[in-house]
């Protein structure tokens, strides 16, 4: 099988074809998808009926794995995230976000796999963060590159939904431990490609650090308003059995939640990254 890619928007986005993902790979196809990550940002691959096992073997292949401190996982594999939502657990991910950033390593990338799906609905889009970057204005970039901004676990896990028993209330208060209060750049560069990406983002980030609430509510404002634009997005219909692939470090993401009271699974495997620079 020889490897091929289709780019999909010029701002992101490429599908590959020509690997089957539950096969042990070599080293050059390894090569060929990390080239292909840093290039298109985000890989998607069709019909990879894949177990969490080999999903997990997958992505052990690019680093070291995150285990999630709140949100459910599978009980006997917990480094793949459960994300079964439905009329009684109901989405939290449509809003624009960056995975993990309340970590002062956050993921490098995730790979996602759909298992389940509604009869309609349930997209999720992905927006590169480094077109975003580029499409602003010298001075406004200038602006942004010195600045950092605080990110908390708690903003998108609020103890309203997540501390609700005694058990869940104990883990909820170990990941608050482990994970306190970090600061990130406001606009980082990615390891490899060496392109410079808005690292903010509405899932985690609280304030930026160097200017005062007001100023800072402002500008991260049009910050989550500006990644947004279709120009720097892409939006994906799965299909089951379809795996998505992102760097983490230069995308970020919204799940649609347009299927209620229809249910949609999602297993994901977060590879752990360097810190932020
Ligand atoms: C995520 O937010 O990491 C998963 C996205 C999805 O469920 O489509």
């Amino acid at each position: 099988m020889s490897l091929r890619i289709t780019q999909i928007t010029p701002a992101l986005g490429a599908i590959v074809d020509g690997i089957d993902l539950s096969q042990t790979l070599s080293g050059d196809q390894l090569a060929f998808l990390n080239d292909a990550l840093v290039k298109h940002q985000i890989l998607f691959f069709k019909n990879q009926p894949i177990t969490p096992q080999k999903q997990l073997d997958f992505a052990a292949n690019f680093g070291e794995l995150h285990v999630h401190p709140i949100y459910p996982v599978l009980p006997d594999l917990p480094e793949i995230m459960l994300i079964d939502t439905h009329e009684n657990f109901l989405p939290d991910n449509d809003t624009w976000h960056i995975d993990v950033t309340f970590s002062e390593t956050p993921p490098l990338g995730a790979i996602l796999a759909a298992k389940k799906l509604p009869s309609l609905g349930g997209d999720t889009l992905w927006s590169s963060a480094a077109a975003a970057y580029d499409a602003l204005s010298e001075p406004f970039k200038h602006f942004l590159d010195g600045l950092t901004a605080q990110h908390s676990v708690a903003k998108s896990f609020p103890a309203s939904r997540w501390a609700t028993n005694k058990q869940d209330k104990e883990k909820y208060e170990n990941a608050i431990t482990k994970y306190p209060l970090v600061t990130h750049p406001v606009v980082r560069t990615h390891p490899i490609s060496r392109r410079k990406a808005l690292f903010i983002n509405d899932g985690f980030t609280t304030h930026i650090n160097e200017l005062s609430l007001v100023e800072s509510n402002i500008v991260l404002d049009f910050l989550y308003k500006h990644i947004a634009r279709p120009e720097f997005t892409l939006r994906w219909r799965w299909e089951v059995n379809d795996i998505a692939f992102w760097d983490n470090r230069i995308t970020q993401h919204y799940a649609v939640a347009d299927y209620l009271p229809e249910r949609r699974i999602m297993h994901r495997a977060t590879i752990i990254g360097d810190k932020p620079y």
